[in-house]
C-alpha cells in the first residue's frame, strides 16, 4: 500500500485503530476486499463495541508507540449494543481534552462511525489522520 508521498523526512506514522467487531470491522474488511489503499502502519485492535473504549486503552496505545489512535464504531443510532458508541464517543472526547492538557495534542486521536459497506470512508479517515500525523511528526512519547 503506497501512501508514502509527501512524508516528513520519511516519517510514516503508526496508527492504532480500535474497532468494534460489527459494522466497523466489516467496513475495514470491505476496504481490504475492494483493495482500497490505506496506510500500511495500521495496527487493529478489536473491541466487542466501542463502548468498551477506555481512557487507559487509548493512552496505552500511545505509550506503546502509536503516533495516532483512531476509534471506529457503528453509525450513531446503529450500535449493536444500543448506546455503546455514544459512550465510546464521550470517552474519546474526554481523552482528547486530556491529550491537550498533557501536551500530546488532541489531533492525534479521532473517532469515526461507519456502516459495513463504508470501506472507502474508513480508508479516507485513516489516510487523513496519517497526513495530519506526518505534519505533526512522531509522538513525543516514543
Ligand atoms: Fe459497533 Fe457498538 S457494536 S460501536
Amino acid at each position: 500500500m503506497a501512501e508514502h508521498e509527501g512524508t516528513n523526512n520519511g516519517f510514516e506514522p503508526e496508527i492504532t485503530v480500535f474497532t468494534c467487531i460489527y459494522c466497523a470491522y466489516m467496513a475495514i474488511d470491505t476496504a481490504g476486499a475492494l483493495r482500497i489503499n490505506y496506510p500500511a502502519n495500521v495496527k487493529l485492535i478489536k473491541l466487542p463495541c466501542t463502548g468498551k473504549t477506555d481512557v487507559r486503552y487509548l493512552m496505552e496505545a500511545f505509550e506503546q508507540g502509536a503516533d495516532g489512535v483512531c476509534v471506529v464504531g457503528c453509525p450513531l443510532g446503529n450500535c449493536h449494543h444500543v448506546h455503546g458508541n455514544e459512550r465510546g464517543q464521550a470517552r474519546v472526547k474526554y481523552t482528547k481534552q486530556w491529550l491537550d492538557d498533557i501536551g500530546l495534542g488532541s489531533d492525534r486521536l479521532e473517532m469515526c462511525f461507519v456502516s459495513g459497506g463504508m470501506g472507502e470512508t474508513f480508508a479516507n479517515a485513516v489516510r487523513e489522520m496519517a497526513e495530519r500525523l506526518r505534519e505533526l511528526g512522531p509522538s513525543p512519547l516514543k
